[in-house]
């Protein structure tokens, strides 16, 4: 198994730290009880005569300490760099357990040097000066520094993996039963949670930076398999996920050059899902004219759009217009997404209905909700609360809650996807990838314009406001919205047991959430009866 492109950072880091530690380290660990002699004749022994000022252990007065440390890092560590280099050219999956390793034991052996130093008083410092001790810290900051650098990058790649085979892990249930279908359903509550959304929309499929230059991702669109490459020209392509061949999956293989190379044989495919190479004989044959379906894509607000329907209608169907996402003066936003165990409908009604607000009660997210207004215009369903946001003491100083409006919250399922927005403070838009009919991917965009200064008039700066998100969304935003995951996860199993149980909604505008997804359905399927009558007609 492949994975992404190396990290080159990374890899000049290796490098860099297991050359130092097969000469500089090295030449140390061999002469380190007379460097002081050595001094007048190797260059070696100089470096460590003026770092001696700042640490005499690792000059005069080698500790047992430094000794057993510098063994490790001369006999055993560089080991794993070459590993670790090893896995990055041949682009093995292992090569981030690796790096964890180096970087984590490297980075802790920095901190506990630092720590003995500080826990004894310095004692290999000359003296206590401003100069020394920005020797000392400096000369080994940048192995603290780099190798800190290598967990997270090993971190970031290793936790998307565990996250998806967990995803893997929980999507094999299999329904108790077999629910309505959109022909059988008896009611409006069974059509909508059998209902597709219409592939003739523009519908995000994955994170920009989750495609590197030379990468391969998968997604599905309600049920269709699709691969996703990134050129080494830097232009993304999406295609039908399975060789024409033998219909194995195309992003099993990996990209060269600007096409996609299935795994198998070796067939390659352009951006437009052609057969543009075949690496074997042909048994006398001309080069066949196989080909794979293919989308649209663009790239917009942090995210790759795919438009699965249509392709000619791709141009003229408008995607979500976000404004506050682009220029210079942009909302503050970090994107995020989670895979769903749900139908999209039962998702589109969590996401509008106010009403559970109980299910956030820990996290005081919002209270009191009561519905103003609501109205079914055209291909939307707009409505508006009255509710008490962010109550949490956390988040409560954060939000401008004397901004005039501040108290209500307007949100509209925008056929296929959603939007919120308070006050022109805080929105939102998220949006759907139906990837089957218990499967769908949210992507979150929560965007801020104002977010106070707790205990002051004043608002952050956008800048700033950036780091904040970075930390409100893993500890706050995140944990709110993975409540919604496991309560529609938990509607989707008590539907497929008790799909035929009566109907009891109270809330006005689910009905309309659901009439909307049925009709639209509706119009994709009648539409698809049309094409195919012309096409037996001609
Ligand atoms: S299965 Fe893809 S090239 Fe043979
Ligand atoms: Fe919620």
């Amino acid at each position: 198994m492949r994975t992404r492109s190396v990290n080159r950072i990374s890899a000049a880091l290796a490098i860099f730290f297991l050359v130092f530690a097969v000469t500089i380290d090295l030449y140390w660990l061999a002469n380190h009880r007379r460097l002081p002699q050595l001094a007048s004749s190797h260059w070696m022994a100089r470096i460590y005569r003026a770092y001696s000022t700042a640490d005499r252990a690792y000059y005069d007065r080698p500790g047992k300490l430094e000794v057993g440390l510098e063994a490790l890092n001369v006999c055993v560590t560089p080991l794993f760099y070459l590993a670790l280099l090893y896995g990055m050219l041949r682009r093995r999956p292992w090569r981030y357990a690796v790096q964890l390793a180096a970087g984590s034991w490297v980075a802790y052996s920095v901190l506990l040097d630092f720590w003995v130093a500080i826990v004894g008083g310095y004692p290999g410092m000359q003296a206590h000066t401003f100069g020394n001790f920005f020797q000392f810290y400096a000369a080994n900051a940048p192995w603290l520094l780099g190798h800190l650098y290598l967990v997270a990058d090993a971190v970031r790649a290793i936790l998307p993996v565990l996250g998806a085979a967990r995803e893997r892990e929980m999507s094999r249930r299999e329904p108790v039963r077999v629910v309505p279908s959109f022909q059988t359903a008896r009611n409006l509550r069974q059509r909508a949670r059998a209902a597709g959304l219409s592939p003739n929309y523009w519908y995000p499929a994955d994170h920009e930076s989750a495609l590197a230059k030379g990468g391969v991702i998968e997604t599905e669109f309600w049920n269709e398999p699709i691969a996703i490459f990134r050129g080494e020209d830097g232009k993304i392509a999406a295609i039908e996920n399975r060789c024409a061949h033998r219909q194995i999956k195309l992003s099993l293989g990996q990209v060269k050059d600007c096409q996609l190379v299935c795994a198998y044989h070796g067939w390659s495919y352009d951006c437009e899902g052609r057969v543009a190479g075949i690496p074997h004989d042909l048994f006398g044959r001309p080069m066949p004219r196989f080909r794979v379906k293919s989308y649209p894509v663009r790239v917009r607000y942090g995210l790759i759009w795919i438009f699965p329907g249509d392709p000619e209608l791709a141009e003229r169907t408008p995607m979500p217009e976000i404004p506050e996402l682009e220029g210079p003066n942009r909302w503050a936003c970090i994107p995020f997404s989670f895979v769903w165990r749900a139908h999209h409908s039962m998702i589109v009604d969590n996401l509008s209905d106010l009403t559970h607000g109980y299910l956030h009660r820990d996290r005081q997210a919002f209270s009191d909700p009561t519905l103003l207004r609501y109205e079914a215009r055209g291909d939307e369903v707009y409505c508006q609360y009255r509710v008490k946001l962010l109550q949490a003491p956390l988040m409560k100083g954060l939000l401008d809650r004397d901004r005039p409006g501040m108290d209500r919250m307007d949100l509209c399922f925008a056929y296929p996807h959603q939007w919120g927005n308070s006050a022109e403070s805080v929105k939102h838009w998220i949006l759907l990838l139906p990837m089957d009919g218990r499967t769908t991917r949210i992507f979150f965009l929560f965007y801020f314009n104002h977010v106070k200064i707790p205990f002051t008039p004043w608002h952050f700066p956008r800048r700033l406001m950036m780091w904040l998100l970075r930390l409100m969304v893993p500890l706050f935003i995140k944990p709110l919205v993975s409540q919604d995951g496991e309560a529609v996860d938990w509607e989707q199993q008590g539907y497929e047991s008790h799909f035929d149980a009566p109907l009891a909604e109270l809330c006005p505008v689910v009905p309309l959430f659901q009439e909307l997804v049925v009709r639209k359905w509706e119009e994709y399927l009648a539409s698809q009866t049309q094409i195919r009558a012309v096409e037996a007609a001609q």
